[in-house]
């Protein structure tokens, strides 16, 4: 059983020409990271407010763990997602321990148990509870909003968690320390996240699958391998730029492209690279250090070799499908 279920799901606003959401039929696996990538107005918002019921569809269902939103009723299913926006929409009278024990408190969690777990979730998000817990929103940097943003969507431990370009307004680097905790969270809850985006960068690095919205429809529902290699149309093959060589290495991982040797302790070349490790990463070290070949290993074993062929195989293969 999928986490959640769009089912021929429509919604057209009163009074526009089109559906802004125009027949989405798709399953969602418990524990993925999903990025829902489009241009503006293509429907990625609606699409994600339908989930936690604050846009009622027009037609068609969408199930949580197999049972109709529907039938579930929209406080209870808002407090089973997690919900994270762009502008962090923390209330500015309250502290930061204040915003993040709202839903504990509606959930009516001892004093105990949310203060502890207020504290949890600071941690969680790299702000020390001592030094955090009693500003208010205005005292903090964007990205530090952001982070009490998603430690109160975490605080009644949703299994679900939609986030609607939660760092769209965050300076680069803030954005990828972000990211990188994100992807953290994700594996160690395991929650099953619907993250909006329409950043290709931002979506590549995260993304288990990334759907490709246009005017309200899924052109492309796939590993952000198979998005890049194997764009659906025309459209997808722009929006992610399939023809950019370097962005296509970024995400092949070496050991897809290596010569592989039984497990081993000789190393053919002194430079060395992970197998998990990207071929653009292989191909800084071979530039950079001028070697003919890397050894690859896996842990401390050696378990292949890569050469500036196998790099420029990779590529091809890339870029002819
Ligand atoms: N409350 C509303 N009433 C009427 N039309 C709306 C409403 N909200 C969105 N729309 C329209 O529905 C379409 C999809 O909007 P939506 O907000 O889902 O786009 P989006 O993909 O999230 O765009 P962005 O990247 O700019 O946030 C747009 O044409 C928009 O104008
Ligand atoms: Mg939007």
């Amino acid at each position: 059983m999928s986490a959640i279920g769009f089912e021929n799901v429509f919604l057209k606003f009163p009074g526009a020409p089109h559906p802004a959401v125009n027949g989405c039929t798709c399953e969602i696996e418990s524990g993925q990271l999903i990025v829902i990538l489009g241009p503006s107005g293509c429907g990625k918002t609606t699409l994600l407010k339908m989930v936690n019921r604050l846009y009622e569809p027009t037609s068609g269902t969408i199930y949580l763990n197999g049972k109709d939103i529907r039938k579930i009723k929209a406080t209870d299913l808002r407090r089973q997602i997690g919900y994270v926006i762009q502008q962090s929409g923390l209330f500015p009278h309250m502290t930061v321990a204040e915003n993040i024990a709202v839903v504990p408190k509606l959930l009516n969690w001892s004093r105990i148990k949310y203060q502890s777990r207020t504290d949890e979730l600071l941690s969680l998000v790299q702000l020390p509870p001592q030094e955090y817990r009693d500003r208010y929103p205005s005292q903090l940097s964007g990205g530090q909003q952001q982070r009490v943003g998603i430690a109160r969507a975490l605080a009644g431990d949703p299994a679900v968690m939609l986030m609607d370009e939660p760092f769209g307004a965050i300076d680069a680097i803030t954005r990828e320390a972000l990211q990188d905790e994100i992807l953290q969270l994700q594996r160690q809850l395991k929650k099953t996240i619907l993250f909006v985006s329409h950043d290709v960068e931002e979506a590549l690095r995260l993304a288990d699958k990334i759907m490709i919205l246009q005017k309200g429809q899924i052109v492309q529902f796939d590993t952000p391998f198979n998005i890049l290699t194997k764009p659906a149309n025309a459209f997808v093959h722009n929006l992610v730029g399939a023809d950019d060589m370097v962005r296509q290495l970024s995400l092949l991982r070496v050991e897809t492209a290596m010569t592989a040797v039984l497990a081993n302790n000789i190393p053919t070349s002194a430079h060395t690279i992970a197998r998990h490790d990207s071929l653009r990463q292989a191909l800084s070290i071979l530039l950079r250090t001028g070697a003919q070949k890397l050894t690859v290993l896996d842990a401390e074993k050696v378990v292949g070799v890569l050469t500036l062929e196998h790099i420029r195989d990779a590529a091809k293969m890339g870029a002819s499908v």
